[in-house]
C-alpha cells in the first residue's frame, strides 16, 4: 500500500482533481488517499466539495479576504509541511498553476516526497500573462517527478525543457471527465432566476472573469463591453456569476449593476454553471477551465486575454482570443450574435482537451511508478 496525499485548495484545482480522487479511491488495494484541502478559496471550495461529495482528511483553512499572494504563501507552506510531516505520504499529487499548487509541490519537495503534476506543460511563456500562474506552472514543473500533460502540445514544451519523456503522460484534461458526469439533458436549476432564464427563448450571454492581470482598467474596458452589448441586445440575457474576489466585484458591480438584462449572481456551483454553459448561447471569459469546457460542449468563446497557454481550440476554431479592447470585444461577439455563418463557424463540439480517462490514466501511470502495474498506458488523442 502507498499513501498518495492529494493537495487542492481553489475552485479549478478541486474540479479537476476530483476524478482522480474518486479514481484513486476505487484501488484501495494499492492507495491510502490522503485529501488535503488548504482552502485558499473557502466558499467556492465548499460548493465544489459538496458537489464531488469529498470530505477533505485535512482542511487547513488558509483563505482570509483579500490575501496577498506573499501571505498566501507564507500560511499554506507551513500548514502543508506540518501535514506532510505527521502522514509522510509516498506521493504528493497536485493539480494545475495555483499558489496552493506550486506550494503544495515545494513543501513536498522539501520532505523528499515525490510529486505528480496534473495538467502539466501548458505555457504562454509570458511571466506577465497569466499572472502569477505561468511561474506557478513553470516552478511546479522544476520539481514533479510525474508530469500528467492534458495534450501533445504540453508534452512538447516539457520535452522542450529537458523533461524525461519516460516521467510524461498526456492523459488528457480531468475537467472533461468531470463535465461528462454532470452536464444534464434535463437539469433543474438549484436557482430559480436560472430555471426561469433557461425556460425563456431569450439567448443567453454567460461571462465569467477573475484574472489578476485584468484587474482594473482592463476589467472595466470589458465590463463597457457587456454594457454596451446589453443595450445593443435588450432581448438577450447577460448571466454573469461574478467571483468572489472584492477586487474583482468593486469594477463588476460598479459598472453592470441595474442593468435590465444583465444578471450578477453569486459563484454557482459546478453543476448549476456547466449546466448553464450548456444552455447558453456565447460565453465570454478569462478563465482557463471554462475555455477547455465551452469547446466539448459545442460553444463559441471569446476569451478576455492577451495571450492563452490552451492554444488547442484557438486552432480549431471554436475559441477566439478577443484581448481587453472593448470596441473589439463588442465587435467580436456582436458579429457571433448578428451572423449565423460566423456562430456555425464557431459552434461545432469538439474534444482538443479530454475524453473523459483522464483519471484512469493518470492513476494507472501512478501505479507504474510504484510498480503496481506493467500495462501500457494508451495516451489521450483528439479525435
Ligand atoms: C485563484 C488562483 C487563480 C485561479 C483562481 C480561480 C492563485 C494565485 N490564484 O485566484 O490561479 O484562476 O483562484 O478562481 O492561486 N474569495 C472569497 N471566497 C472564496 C474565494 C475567494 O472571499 O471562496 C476572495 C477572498 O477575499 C480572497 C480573494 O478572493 O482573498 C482572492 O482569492 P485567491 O485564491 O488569492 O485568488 P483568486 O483571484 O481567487
Ligand atoms: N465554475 C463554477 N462556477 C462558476 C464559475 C465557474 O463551478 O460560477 C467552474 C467552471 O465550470 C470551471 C472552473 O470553475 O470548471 C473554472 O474556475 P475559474 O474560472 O475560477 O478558474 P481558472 O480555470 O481560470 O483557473
Amino acid at each position: 500500500m502507498k499513501k498518495i496525499a492529494v493537495i487542492f485548495g481553489t475552485r479549478p484545482d478541486t474540479i479537476k482533481l476530483a476524478p482522480i480522487i474518486l479514481e484513486l479511491k476505487k484501488e484501495k488495494k494499492y492507495f491510502d488517499t490522503l485529501t488535503i484541502a488548504t482552502a485558499q478559496h473557502r466558499r467556492m471550495l465548499d460548493q465544489v466539495l459538496d458537489v464531488f461529495k469529498i470530505v477533505p482528511d485535512y482542511d487547513l483553512n488558509i483563505m482570509r479576504p483579500k490575501q496577498s499572494l506573499a501571505s498566501l504563501t507564507e500560511s499554506t507552506i507551513a500548514a502543508v509541511d506540518t501535514v506532510l510531516v505527521r502522514e509522510m505520504p509516498d506521493m504528493v499529487l497536485v493539480q494545475g498553476d495555483t499558489t496552493t499548487t506550486f506550494v503544495g509541490s515545494l513543501a513536498a519537495f522539501y520532505r523528499h516526497i515525490p510529486v505528480g503534476h496534473v495538467e502539466a506543460g501548458l505555457r504562454t511563456h509570458d511571466k506577465a500573462n497569466p499572472f502569477p500562474e505561468e511561474i506557478n506552472r513553470r516552478l511546479t514543473s522544476c520539481i514533479a517527478d510525474l508530469h500528467f500533460a492534458p495534450t501533445a502540445t504540453c508534452k512538447n514544451a516539457l520535452l522542450r525543457e529537458h523533461v524525461d519523456p519516460r516521467n510524461i503522460f498526456v492523459t488528457g484534461n480531468s475537467v472533461i471527465d468531470a463535465l461528462r458526469i454532470s452536464v444534464k439533458k434535463h437539469y433543474s436549476f438549484s436557482i430559480h432566476t436560472l430555471n426561469q432564464l433557461a425556460a425563456q427563448n431569450n439567448r443567453i450571454v454567460l461571462l465569467t472573469m477573475h484574472r489578476r492581470e485584468n484587474w482594473g482598467e482592463p476589467m472595466r474596458a470589458a465590463c463597457s463591453a457587456v454594457k454596451r452589448l446589453a443595450a445593443a441586445y435588450p432581448d438577450m440575457n447577460f448571466i454573469f456569476p461574478v467571483h468572489l474576489n472584492p477586487v474583482v466585484r468593486e469594477v463588476v458591480y460598479g459598472t453592470l449593476s441595474s442593468l435590465n438584462n444583465v444578471f450578477l449572481i453569486e459563484p454557482l456551483d459546478y453543476m448549476d454553471f456547466v449546466n448553464l454553459m450548456a444552455r447558453s448561447y456565447l460565453i465570454i471569459t478569462d478563465s482557463g477551465g471554462v475555455q477547455e469546457e465551452g469547446p466539448s460542449l459545442g460553444k463559441p468563446i471569446l476569451v478576455l486575454r492577451k495571450v492563452t497557454e490552451r492554444p488547442e481550440a484557438v486552432t480549431y476554431g471554436t475559441v477566439k482570443l478577443v484581448g481587453l479592447d472593448e470596441t473589439r470585444i463588442f465587435s467580436s461577439a456582436k458579429k457571433l450574435i448578428d451572423s449565423k455563418a460566423a456562430y456555425a463557424k464557431m459552434a461545432g463540439a469538439i474534444n482538443p482537451y479530454g475524453d473523459g480517462h483522464a483519471a484512469v490514466r493518470t492513476v494507472h501511470a501512478v501505479k507504474k511508478y510504484f510498480g503496481f502495474s506493467k500495462k501500457v498506458i494508451h495516451e489521450f488523442r483528439p479525435r
